[in-house]
């Protein structure tokens, strides 16, 4: 899939990707300053879309840890695998609701998530946020990207603790949710 018919599948399905454009590399590299890529054996990310944010996390990713990408549009799917062929990465064409029947027991040390949260039920982003909890270990983080301050009360309800920077340098301007 090109460019422009990642940005078709993004604009056709507004409902669920929740965006106008995908995350600058420059919002991904704030993400990602809060990942210690040396001590995690297991990343997860939430909405793995053009893989723009996959991108970051592959390139750092130590061979022995595993990523697994869930993504519920199939042809963002298609593209990420033909991408990121890599044995420790798994996409996933499944709801974030379902972390759990995918980890076998293991934890993660750290949940990535670009998640439209503002356009997702109640009921189903509340789901997402306890299998993203009950999957990190203890000293795990939930980290997201988002572009409503609001959002903040939500994470608040599943996490002790809330972290908020700010960038101008994406479209929309974004904020980056650290819990834990
Ligand atoms: C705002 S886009 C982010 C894409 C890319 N990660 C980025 O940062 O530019 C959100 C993505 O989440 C996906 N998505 C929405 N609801 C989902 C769900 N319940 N489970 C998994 N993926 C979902 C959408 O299809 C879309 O690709």
């Amino acid at each position: 899939m090109g460019k422009s018919d990642l940005l078709l599948e993004l604009y056709s399905n507004l409902s669920t990707t929740g965006a106008v454009t995908f995350s600058s590399k420059t919002l991904v590299k704030k993400m990602l300053t809060h990942v210690d890529f040396k001590g995690a054996k297991l990343i997860i990310e939430l909405g793995g879309g053009d893989g723009s944010i996959t991108k970051g996390i592959v390139d750092n990713l130590d061979p022995d840890s595993e990523l697994l990408v869930f993504e519920i549009s199939k042809s963002f799917c298609k593209s990420m695998e033909k991408l990121f062929p890599q044995d420790n990465v798994r996409i996933i064409n499944d709801s974030a609701e379902n972390i759990g029947k995918y980890l076998q027991g293991k934890k993660a040390d750290y949940v990535l998530s670009s998640l439209p949260f503002s356009f997702i039920a109640p009921e189903v982003r509340d789901q997402i946020l306890c299998q993203s909890k009950t999957a990190l270990t203890q000293s795990g983080f939930f980290i997201q990207i988002c572009y409503s301050y609001l959002l903040k009360n939500l994470f608040k309800k599943h996490f002790e603790g809330v972290n908020t920077s700010f960038t101008l340098k994406n479209l929309p301007p974004a904020f980056v949710m650290v819990c834990r």
